[in-house]
């Protein structure tokens, strides 16, 4: 057993977590639509904030995923070839990993490379998992897919590689970019590696709009810190009063949006990004997509990527699907 999780850091120029000044004016400073890029909602509050969501009874989504782990995992493990690595685009808080961890290592010592750029995730995601018999961890402090070439890269001769992208993180992307991001993974792996992907599936809109407007307010919160976080970091002056969370059902696209909407005409300054920002009323920053699949949609996506899907497993309480796709 690893004693102390091995971190791989970024170490070309730049930093992996991205550069909120120079996307903070290319989003803000337009005449359409406003719009921030969603990595940005999980700084350390925007993180404990989307662990709390998953705590709420109206975001069915987290749960569902993890209850299809927990059950089946012995069954996806049986499904791979022996021995694998296993790879997480996304170190998530670890729970949900868990199960493939524990059933994989009861047939073989285990590596598990989370890749994140976060390091707190990364570090949160160590004091989850790091403990289990047969587990080492080594973080990648990365971009996915840089992190994943990396990993690809290490491992052992005659070992596979397993990829995890649980918990629906694919519905930030738009339909095609997510198939171009499927494509990008297939064209990193090797035949024999496989791919586990979860997608939450089509329900109903207004159990879709309460999942992301909770009576509690969590997600108003989480949605409305990306502007506290400006605040803090790039020193600028939103009132986070004269600002409302809205979730929003786009029927065309199939996704669940979150918008900041201005309440009143004002103007804003964002000192690190040496921008001021003028909004109307009812005026909106979009700040992340979340897209809803059909069950035969996730399995299209894997397939024109490049993979073939195995095998899938689909929650008969939140309608959410893992695919297992195999690369061959
Ligand atoms: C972590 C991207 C899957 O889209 O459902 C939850 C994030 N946003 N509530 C999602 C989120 C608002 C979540 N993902």
């Amino acid at each position: 057993m690893a004693t102390a999780m091995r971190i791989h850091t970024h170490d070309v120029s730049g930093t992996p977590a991205g550069d909120l000044a120079a996307d903070v004016r290319a989003g803000l400073d337009r005449a359409g639509q406003k719009e921030l890029p969603s990595k940005y909602l999980y700084d350390e509050v925007g993180s404990a904030l989307f662990e709390v969501i998953c705590l709420l009874p109206e975001y069915g989504l987290s749960r569902a995923g993890a209850r299809l782990l927990r059950r089946h995992a012995d069954e996806m493990i049986e499904r791979l070839p022996s021995p694998v690595a296993v790879a997480e685009l996304g170190s998530g808080s670890g729970t949900k990993t868990r199960w493939i961890l524990e059933a994989l290592s009861r047939r073989q010592p285990v590596t598990y490379y989370p890749i994140d750029i976060s390091r707190t995730a990364l570090s949160r995601c160590w004091q989850e998992l790091g403990r289990i018999d047969s587990v080492s961890v080594v973080g990648f402090e990365r971009a996915y897919l840089d992190g994943l070439l990396d990993v690809a890269s290490r491992r052992n001769a005659g070992e596979r590689l397993l990829v995890l992208f649980l918990g629906s993180t694919i519905g930030n992307f738009d339909r095609p970019a997510g198939e171009q991001f499927l494509r990008e993974v297939r064209h990193i792996l090797h035949p024999g590696d496989a791919l586990l992907l979860s997608t939450d599936l089509e329900k109903s809109v207004s159990q879709l709009l309460l999942a992301y407007d909770d009576t509690a307010g969590v997600t108003a919160a989480f949605n409305r810190n990306l502007l506290a976080r400006i605040n803090r970091e790039l020193g600028a002056d939103f009132d986070l009063n004269c600002f409302r969370h809205e979730a929003r059902w786009n029927e065309a696209e199939r996704r669940i949006e979150m918008h900041l909407v201005s309440t009143r005409r004002q103007t804003i300054y964002i000192r690190g990004a040496a921008l001021k920002v003028n909004f109307i009323e009812d005026e909106t920053i979009w700040t992340e997509s979340s897209h809803k699949y059909r069950c035969d949609e996730a399995e299209g996506m894997g397939e024109r990527a490049g993979f073939r899907c195995d095998a899938q497993w689909v929650d008969a309480e939140w309608p959410f699907a893992q695919s297992l796709f195999l690369a061959e």
